[in-house]
């Protein structure tokens, strides 16, 4: 009988293998949109917008068109003739792709130029006159609600005002019914300031139309390749077996590379008008002030509670700022997102939200940044809230949270908001976490160092969080079933390809998906190459964000991989001659059940299948597989910060920071600890240091990097993370939950918590995001709450 594969060693479920795609990563060898050079290639630049509101009176372009190299500048205009200078949004709402009446927002494109080189392009821009007349600008709902507010979308019917929706969920009056009955009321008011996902690589495409074959190829920077094929079919009215959208290499997404951009559609125009490849490599600049933005939401809640901390209801109200344009990517029936996951993990009889959205001359907003859909700000609300409600009750911070946490046997739960959470541990999570900071000991440590003038601080964040959409009967984009795919293919050496519709942006899905294969089929890892980003070869899928891979592509990947061994197994009890029922599977292998020395390898059965098959079997061992999740996964983390705050500075130092993240069954345990520790980096810095505001002007402020501070591994503190809670999720094939976003949609809460902590008695109770160092010190100054908001309008 021979020895069952080790799963660790052919690279299974659980194996730290290292990175496969780092081999070309680290080589400098990868293919990034801007590295692919075609024959008689173009190139684009766009101009934009130095004003953030301004009607457009004239443009003249006719400089531009005499600089030698220049072969087409792009007007709205001209946009307008093809019906092409507006597209729709994955929020049913529409996006200008070149202006014609109106600027929006600073940085809107207004013309590109198409020229032999991009410097030839950069200078043709310049060369086009604008007369711009302007208008007020607004930068916050507040003024955006004002009774004398200009309308910013009249170029849309029936938009009077600049409000996009109100929406609800929950249950207003049960809500109403557990504030009338609580001991105490908690409140909380915050900005979750507008952020950027700022990927190292900007967005870019290059269009490539080829009259004789009527192809358009796209290369571009797209976490979504089928959904961008599918948009770009109806904005371009071309067939859709007639693109191919290609995403090679991509350097960071986050969230920010999911959107159309009018980057894509101009490029595709004028490839299509000129005949010859379009290359358009977006700016650093450009990239941060045009393309999608995330958060800028306005969170205001209550919380009522039992004096003996038991929390009884649940009462939030959130404007959101969608800046010029509703282009969310989002599940359509949901108008802010899943911000309603809020509290999930947390056993509340009553919630209410309510949600209005508006529009600013800002870029359009709300990206998932990293976020299942507006879970950050959930999460951060939560945390923020329960931190407060805990204070106000005088309970110990741990103790409360426990105290109202979805016990284990209370699975499946129905959220206050209607979600169905399946598994968890949460107590367990905290404990651990709680063991790992020394609470109990920071505790005294922080009552002798405020008795000596020392501010010091324990921030803790626990979140639950909802990843993976669809199920495709509540999850969709434009319509179409947010579910997944996979196909695999073995070769007859045993060999494999898998192709998968999501898109790896830096998380190693190559790596991954053939993890899943090899623990399914007992191929080894390094025998399994994975392909993603071509819609000419990978079965259709809705792309990667809001950690969907794993939970949706993944679990196709094993289901792909389970429809395979049903049919080596077939061919398996051909070669043993034995029937199907008598055959067994052990990893790589099946055995004659009566004598298991018997038995043929999955390799073996593979040769099999293209050179011994049994009379009437279709040849060959390849498949593919669609994957609907029964449910999103829910995993589950604890993250605690402490801190000292400088009472004199303001400046703040991270003393330790703790991560217990559950997220079921793991994959790649390296992998998993590299998401979390990315995640907590962004935290730490969204928290402390990235700062992008807006003037009354509309200006935004903090267009480059000099302001919008990208944490290095100088500032960024050291991260302890423990893995040792496991709860498989119950629907998932291999128990697996995301991971990707939860360190950055949990941690931000854990780092402000740990600073408002060590403010604790002196009154204040919110400071807003950033917390710069001048914040905390007017806060503790003057013993005030500090908003981070863009100024309201003052016409004094
Ligand atoms: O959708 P996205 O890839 O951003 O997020 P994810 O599905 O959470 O996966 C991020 C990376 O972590 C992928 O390489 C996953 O395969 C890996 N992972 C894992 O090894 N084990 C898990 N339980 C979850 C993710």
């Amino acid at each position: 009988m021979t020895q069952a594969l080790d799963e660790i060693k052919i690279g299974g479920l659980g194996a730290s293998r290292k990175r496969v795609e780092d081999s070309r990563f680290i080589r400098g060898r990868g293919n990034y949109t801007d590295d692919i050079v075609l024959p008689g290639m173009l190139h684009m630049e766009i101009l934009r917008s130095p004003l953030a509101h301004a009607r457009i009176k004239s443009i003249d372009a006719s400089r531009a068109w005499d600089i030698p190299g220049v072969h087409l500048v792009l007007t709205g205009e001209m946009m307008a003739t093809r019906n092409l200078a507006w597209m729709p949004t994955l929020s049913y709402d529409t996006q200008a792709v070149l202006a014609t009446d109106k600027v929006r927002f600073q940085g809107q494109e207004v013309a590109c130029v198409i020229a032999d080189d991009p410097y030839i392009a950069k200078d043709a821009c310049e060369a086009i006159v604008v007369e711009y007349e302007p208008l007020p600008a607004i930068v916050n709902p507040q003024d955006a609600v004002a009774p004398d507010a200009p309308v910013i979308r009249d170029d849309k019917e029936n938009q009077p005002d600049n409000i996009i929706y109100n929406w609800e969920v929950g249950d207003a009056a049960g809500t109403d019914r557990a504030f009338a009955q609580a001991d105490v009321i908690s409140k909380l008011q915050l900005h979750y300031p507008r952020s950027h996902p700022s990927p190292i690589e900007c967005c870019g495409s290059i269009a490539d139309f080829n009259r004789a074959t009527s192809k358009l190829t796209v290369y571009m920077t797209t976490q979504a390749p089928h959904i961008i094929r599918a948009a770009v079919a109806m904005v371009a009215e071309l067939p859709e077996h007639m693109i191919r959208i290609i995403s090679p290499d991509i350097g960071g997404g986050f969230g920010n590379k999911v959107p159309v951009y009018p980057g894509y559609v101009c490029s595709i125009l004028a490839s299509i008008l000129l005949e010859r490849p379009v290359k358009w490599i977006e700016d650093k600049t450009g990239n941060l002030i045009s393309t999608g933005f995330a958060r800028d939401i306005y969170l205001n809640g209550e919380m009522a509670l039992r004096r003996d901390g038991r929390i009884l209801g649940v009462r939030m109200h959130c404007d959101a700022d969608h800046g010029a344009f509703f282009s969310d990517a989002q599940p359509s029936k949901f108008k802010i997102g899943l911000l309603h996951s809020a509290f999930a993990a947390y056993d509340i009889p009553a919630a209410h939200l309510t949600a209005r959205g508006t529009y600013s001359n800002k870029a359009p907003g709300g990206v998932a940044y990293r976020c299942s859909f507006r879970v950050t700000e959930a999460m951060f609300f939560q945390e923020r809230m329960v931190q407060a409600a805990a204070d106000d009750l005088g309970m110990d911070q741990a103790a409360f949270r426990r105290m109202n946490f979805v016990r284990d046997d209370d699975f499946p739960h129905r959220t206050a908001f209607g979600f169905l959470t399946d598994s968890g541990q949460y107590a367990k999570c905290l404990d651990v976490g709680l063991r790992a900071i020394g609470y109990e000991e920071f505790r005294r440590e922080q009552t002798e160092a405020r008795a000596r003038g020392r501010l010091l601080g324990l921030g803790i964040s626990t979140m639950t969080e909802p990843l993976g959409a669809g199920n495709s009967r509540e999850y969709d984009i434009l319509g179409i079933k947010m579910f997944d795919s996979a196909e695999l293919k073995v070769h007859m050496t045993g060999k494999a390809i898998v192709r998968t519709g999501a898109r790896t942006q830096g998380q190693g899905h190559e790596t991954t998906w053939a993890q899943i294969v090899a623990h399914e089929l007992g191929i080894p890892a390094d025998d399994i190459v994975v392909e993603e980003g071509d819609t000419d070869t990978a079965p259709f899928g809705m792309g990667t964000y809001a950690s969907r891979s794993t939970p949706v592509a993944g679990a196709a990947v094993a289901m792909v991989a389970r429809k395979i061994r049903a049919k080596a197994r077939k061919l398996a009890a051909h070669l043993l001659e034995v029937s199907e029922e008598d055959v067994e599977w052990e990893l790589g292998r099946f055995y004659v059940r009566s004598a298991p020395s018997r038995g043929v390898t999955i390799q073996e059965c593979a040769v099999a299948a293209y050179a011994n098959m049994p009379d009437g079997m279709e040849p060959g061992l390849e498949n593919t597989a669609y994957y609907d999740p029964p449910n999103l996964t829910w995993p589950f983390a604890v993250y605690i910060v402490t801190v000292e705050v400088d009472p004199v500075t303001g400046v703040w130092d991270v003393l330790k920071t703790v991560a217990v993240d559950d997220c079921g069954v793991r994959i790649n345990p390296m992998i998993v600890e590299g998401q979390i520790m990315g995640g907590l980096t962004e935290a730490y810095a969204m928290s402390s240091m990235q700062f992008i505001t807006f003037d009354t002007e509309g200006n935004c402020v903090g267009s480059n990097y000099m302001d919008y501070l990208l944490p290095t591994a100088w500032e960024t503190p050291g991260f302890e993370l423990h893995s040792e809670v496991v709860t498989p999720c119950p629907h998932h094939p291999i128990g697996a939950k995301g991971i990707g976003e939860c360190a950055a949609v949990g941690g931000p809460a854990a780092f402000v918590n740990a600073v408002m902590d060590a403010l604790s008695g002196t009154g204040v109770r919110n400071i807003d995001m950033p917390l710069l160092p001048d914040r905390v010190w007017e806060a503790l100054t003057h013993r005030r709450d500090v908003s981070g908001a863009p100024p309201v309008r003052s016409d004094d």
